[in-house]
């Protein structure tokens, strides 16, 4: 008897959660200068980003435990946040310094006081926070393969009105591109044609690969961009990050993608571009339109889709065009089943080749 062609869409229990206990993008490093905070609403949760006098990066609830105004809204001189209302004053770790209504005989003093800390990274120009706090020992952060100095030339941020299943599968939807995103520098209907790639599960991580392969002959932009023809690996880690490489041997490029939930139905989708294709900082102004509109183009699929599916309409998963999206909620699954029975996660991905037409 023949496979399935197609499975009913049975990913109702995982749907819209967002998964905790882990690394999420919080903002280029270029958005948090010394001696100053930002705020970050991330999974619901309020926090302060900021960057001491040492150019060291900390990440603190962004409530102030007394009345819970947001602690963003005070002043940071570089050592210490103190808070608009009554003038309680944290140090970077958290710890309170000062409450300045206090008498000497009062309870609470200053070191009775910690505000929540966020575990927090800096690296590749990039920062992330970790949200969740089961964990005694925390994962590595993403890390993107180093093109060129290694910095980022590009960082997009764009906000998707969906929650974050909606924008992770647009990034690992392969389907979608002749429709969605058509354009004579990259595809169109009728450039559409039969592809097979190879997958592996991703090694210490709740992932897969797509292998290294030759760029797809309907990616032009790519071709032209680093001149010639690229070979290109893409990895997809959960909960939510997309990384790709692409390089001819001469030049190459690295884009990470990372989507951080905001809300519940809020996800913002950061997008951080790395090349080495001289003269580099040249091609921003060239890149940056182009990027921006991918991402917007991607943004409308998602909320057209997201306007249908309101209706509740039952759904499919088809092979293996849908393939990527049926893994990745599977993963989720595991990722929610492992974290409720304290187990380490299992990654069930094994080495596949998938054919579709794109
Ligand atoms: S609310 Fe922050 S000091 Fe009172
Ligand atoms: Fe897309």
């Amino acid at each position: 008897m023949n496979a399935p062609t197609s499975e009913a869409d049975d990913t109702a229990a995982v749907k819209g959660v967002m998964l905790r206990d882990a690394w999420y993008y919080a903002a280029p490093s270029t958005a948090v200068a010394a001696r100053a905070t930002i705020h970050r609403t991330l999974l619901n949760e309020p926090v302060l980003i900021g960057r001491d006098a040492d150019g060291q990066v900390f990440a603190l609830r962004d409530t102030c435990p007394h009345r819970g105004t947001l602690l963003s809204k005070g002043t940071f001189d570089g050592r210490e946040v103190e808070c608009p209302y009554h003038g309680w004053r944290f140090a970077t770790n958290g710890q309170c310094t000062a409450i300045p209504s206090q008498t000497a005989d009062q309870r609470p003093q200053p070191g009775d006081i910690h505000a929540t800390r966020y575990p927090v990274r800096e690296s590749q120009g990039n920062i992330w926070v970790f949200v969740g706090g089961r964990n005694a020992v925390l994962p590595p952060i993403p890390e993107v393969p180093t093109v060129g100095h290694g910095r980022p030339q590009l960082h997009l941020v764009m906000r998707f009105p969906c929650n974050i299943d909606l924008a992770v599968i647009g990034l690992m939807d392969p389907a979608h591109g002749a429709f969605v995103h058509q354009s004579a520098l990259w595809r169109n209907r009728k450039s559409v044609h039969e592809k097979r790639k190879s997958f592996s599960p991703v090694v210490g991580g709740l992932g897969w690969r797509m292998d290294k392969h030759t760029a797809s002959s309907n990616s032009r932009a790519y071709r032209l961009f680093l001149g010639g023809q690229p070979q290109t690996e893409i990895t997809y880690t959960l909960p939510s990050v997309r990384i790709e490489h692409a390089s001819t041997g001469r030049y190459s490029y690295a884009g990470l993608t990372a989507c951080t939930p905001v809300t519940a139905d809020t996800t913002d989708v950061h997008h951080v571009m790395y090349w080495d294709v001289p003269p580099a900082p040249l091609w921003r102004p060239l890149v940056r339109p182009m990027a921006e509109r991918f991402l917007d183009q991607d943004r409308r699929a998602v909320m057209a889709m997201q306007e249908g599916l309101a209706f509740s309409p039952a759904t499919m998963l088809v092979r293996d065009a849908d393939t990527q999206t049926r893994w990745y909620f599977k993963l989720k699954r595991e990722w929610l089943a492992a974290a409720a029975e304290d187990r380490p996660p299992f990654n069930p991905i094994t080495p596949t080749v998938l054919t579709w037409r794109s």
